[in-house]
């Protein structure tokens, strides 16, 4: 066995304090997979006081996180701090400049940075390792890079949010309201810091930007991403996809098309039975066809000290072993950059739910507006109302082009009888 890989860990809080538990209480084990023991050396968070459910009494605190990156007894940072500037950001061009490797489970810094990042690493012979930035336990970036390599990958799409999936689910489940559940995802670790990010669907985008350039070899491209998220989702619109047999599930898709690489991040109706549509609670799953490999399915906890400090742990064993190639699975300067599908190509069917008054003509002023856009309605519900409340007008459509849905949407949001800007939830093909 050679020397011990030594751990300078930054930030303890859900998943900081959970890396920092395994090591101390798995050290034995983790030294057989890696070949070597990896020992924690130094920590850095706000409040040292803190109980963080873990012995640290011996280990050396840094109030400034970004001396772990000075200290010569530091082989490989971790940065669980989280953020896409700041200290994070700092942290991580600090370590790699200085020579050690580091682990992060930032997507936000990555989906931004990663280019960059990824090519200071190979500069300074260093490895950047983030298995825990996309679907926690799931070894889908380990997968995506070193294993599914031989025939490319043509489409990847996923449930990539767990504190989205949980609350969807929930709401499904119970009927409890939005704000509620979001309350108890937080509880259990699963939110981000900002949960903007969750529910907006920022996360997922985060992820879905590193997801596309491990699948097709693109530079990160966070900009790239179309995103809606899941904050106008309604119980009634979760109600209404179970009466059309579906469920509302918050996707990340990325393909190649012959326009460039399309990636979408919007909650999707996922047909009842299918295997994304099962994916409950805070699990994530991720899908994808790698040509003669086939397709492939991994479902796992997504979000949570557990699941996500379990990857951590599972980069630094390889940092250990020595497995250090390019963060992305090739070199930076190999990374193409991406070349983006026009929005105006993409096409779906849709559900589309209007909230408006029922009296004479609405229902003729919408479907003229979606004929005038060649919007075509394949199925359709209307319920009765409470007296005086708005009634809701539910559809499918065919297939129809994208922008000339949101056309439509904006005529008929503009006309007196319509009290709120309409839903509109693609139909995801299963
Ligand atoms: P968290 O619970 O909020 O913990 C953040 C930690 O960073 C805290 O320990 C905090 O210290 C410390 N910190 C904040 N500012 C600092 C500073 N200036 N210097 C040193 N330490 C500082 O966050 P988390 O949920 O563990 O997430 C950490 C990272 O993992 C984020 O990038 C997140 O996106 C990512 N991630 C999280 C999950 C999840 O399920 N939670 C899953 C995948 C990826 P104090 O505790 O003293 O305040
Ligand atoms: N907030 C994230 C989620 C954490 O809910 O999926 C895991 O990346």
């Amino acid at each position: 066995m050679t020397s011990e890989l030594r751990v300078g860990l930054a930030g303890l809080g859900t998943v900081g304090a959970g890396v920092a538990a395994i090591l101390a209480h798995n050290a034995r084990a983790l030294a057989w997979r890696a070949g070597r023991g990896m020992r924690l050396t130094a920590v850095s968070s706000r409040d040292r006081q803190k109980d963080r459910g873990v012995d640290l009494s011996a280990i050396a605190f840094e109030r400034d996180a970004l001396a772990l990156a000075e200290r010569d007894d530091v082989d490989v940072v971790v940065e669980l701090i989280g953020g896409e500037e700041g200290i994070a950001r700092a942290l991580v061009e600090g370590a790699l400049r200085g020579g050690k490797h580091v682990v992060t489970a930032n997507k936000a810094l990555l989906a931004r940075h990663g280019a960059g990042l990824g090519a200071l690493a190979e500069r300074h012979g260093v490895a950047l390792k983030f298995e825990a930035a996309i679907c926690g336990g799931i070894p889908i970036v380990k997968s995506l890079r070193e294993g599914l390599i031989s025939y490319g990958i043509s489409a990847v799409r996923g449930i990539l949010n767990g504190t989205c999936n949980f609350i969807l689910t929930q709401m499904e489940a119970s009927g409890r309201p939005f704000a509620e559940v979001l309350a108890e995802a937080q509880r259990f670790g699963y939110a981000e810091a900002d949960p903007t990010l969750d529910i907006g669907g920022g996360d997922t985008a985060h992820k879905l930007t590193l997801l596309t350039s491990l699948a097709f070899g693109t530079a990160p491209d966070f900009e790239g991403v179309a995103i809606t998220g899941i904050d106008k989702i309604t119980p009634a619109d979760i109600a209404f996809a179970g009466e059309f047999g579906y469920r509302i599930k918050l996707l990340g898709v990325a393909r190649r098309t012959a326009g460039g690489i399309e990636q979408l991040v919007n909650p999707a109706m996922v047909r009842a039975g299918t295997p994304l549509a099962d994916v409950e609670s805070s699990f994530n799953a991720v899908a994808a066809d790698a040509g003669e490999a086939g397709p492939f399915f991994f479902q796992g906890r997504g979000a949570g000290r557990g699941p996500t400090a379990s990857a951590v742990i599972a980069d630094l064993v390889d940092v250990a072993r020595g497995a250090l190639g390019p963060a992305f699975g090739r070199p930076a300067a190999e990374l193409v950059p991406p070349r983006r599908e026009p929005a105006e190509a993409r096409m779906s069917a849709y559900y589309l739910r209007f909230q408006v008054l029922d009296v004479p003509g609405v229902m003729a002023e919408i479907s003229r507006h979606l004929a005038n856009q060649l919007v075509s309605i394949e199925s359709m519900i209307q319920r009765g109302r409470a007296p005086g409340e708005p009634v809701a007008i539910v559809m499918i459509t065919h297939e129809a082009q994208h922008v000339a849905v949101v056309r439509a949407l904006q005529a008929i949001a503009a006309s007196d009888k319509v009290v709120e800007f309409p839903c509109m939830i693609p139909m995801e093909a299963a």
